[in-house]
C-alpha cells in the first residue's frame, strides 16, 4: 500500500529533509585527502542532534552509525572508519534523518582532491541520471518512465546501473512503498500520483552492476572492484511536478 502524503505532511517531511540538506552542504567543502569518514559522521550526527532530529540510520536494523560511508569499489552501506581519504578517492555519504516522526534521506558523491577522468565521468553520469529521473517523477508518468531514463543514460555511457538496492517511498517509515530497482521501460510500472513521496537514488558503476557483501554483514562493493557513485534525492509529487525536499 503506498501511503499518499498530504501538502502539510510533504512540508513536515521537508523540515526532516533540509536537516539532511545542510549536513551535505557543510560537508561538501570540507571533503579533501585526510579527512576521515569517521570526522564525517561525527559533523553529520551533530548538525542532526542540534535541529532536535535523530541521526535514524544508527540503529536501524543494528547498522552502528549516523551515516554511510562508501569509497571507491562501495556502492553503499561502507562503515565510517579512521582511515584518511586519500587524493583521487570518491566517497559516497548516506543519511537518514528522523525530525518530528518524518523521514529524510539523501546520499552524495564527493571527489577527494584530483580524481581520475573516469571517476569523474561516473560522478557525472550518476548525478545526471538522477537529475533525468527526477524530470520524469510527473503525476500521470508511471515508474519505468523515471526508471528507465535513469537505465539508458548510465548504459549509454558503458556503466551498469545496480539492481540489488533499491529506492523506496518514505515518509513515517524509511522504506514504504512503492520499492524499485533504477531500471524499466517507459509507459511501465505504477503510475505517480501527487502525494507520493519517495527517493530516487540511482547506484551507478563502472564495469558490472553485480555486487558482493562484506563479512561485516553490511559493507555492498562492485563484483569486479571498479567504481561506484550514488547520488539520492528524497522527492514529492505534486500537482506542478516533483519538488525535491533534501535540495541543497
Ligand atoms: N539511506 C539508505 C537508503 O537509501 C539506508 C541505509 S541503510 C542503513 O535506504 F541501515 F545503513 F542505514
Ligand atoms: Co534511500
Amino acid at each position: 500500500m503506498i501511503i499518499l502524503k498530504s501538502k502539510h505532511e510533504i512540508e513536515a517531511i521537508r523540515k526532516a529533509c533540509q536537516v539532511v540538506a545542510e549536513c551535505h552542504r557543510t560537508i561538501a567543502p570540507l571533503i579533501k585527502p585526510g579527512i576521515t569518514t569517521n570526522e564525517i559522521d561525527r559533523i553529520f550526527e551533530d548538525i542532526i542532534l542540534k535541529h532536535g532530529a535523530k541521526p535514524y540510520e544508527k540503529g536501524y536494523k543494528g547498522y552502528p552509525y549516523a551515516t554511510c560511508a562508501s569509497v571507491n569499489d562501495v556502492i553503499a552501506h561502507g562503515f565510517p572508519s579512521d582511515k584518511p581519504l586519500e587524493e583521487g578517492d570518491i566517497v559516497t555519504i548516506d543519511t537518514v534523518a528522523e525530525l518530528d516522526g518524518w523521514l529524510g534521506d539523501s546520499a552524495w558523491s564527493y571527489a577527494v582532491g584530483k580524481i581520475s577522468p573516469t571517476a569523474e565521468k561516473l560522478m557525472r553520469v550518476t548525478k545526471e541520471c538522477l537529475d533525468l529521473g527526477i524530470a520524469q517523477a510527473q503525476p500521470g508518468n508511471r515508474l519505468g518512465d523515471v526508471t528507465s531514463v535513469i537505465q539508458r543514460h548510465a548504459e549509454s555511457h558503458g556503466f551498469g546501473v545496480v539492481r540489488d538496492l533499491l529506492a523506496h517511498g518514505i515518509g513515517r517509515d524509511l522504506h514504504e512503498e512503492p520499492t524499485y530497482m533504477h531500471i524499466g521501460n517507459p509507459g511501465k510500472g505504477l503510475r505517480i500520483k501527487e502525494g507520493m513521496v519517495f527517493t530516487i537514488e540511482p547506484m551507478i558503476t563502472e564495469g558490472t552492476y553485480y555486487m558482493t557483501i562484506d563479512p561485516d554483514g553490511w559493507t555492498a562493493r562492485t563484483l569486479d572492484r571498479k567504481l561506484a557513485a550514488q547520488y539520492e534525492h528524497t522527492i514529492a509529487i505534486t500537482a506542478e511536478g516533483p519538488q525535491i525536499l533534501t535540495a541543497q
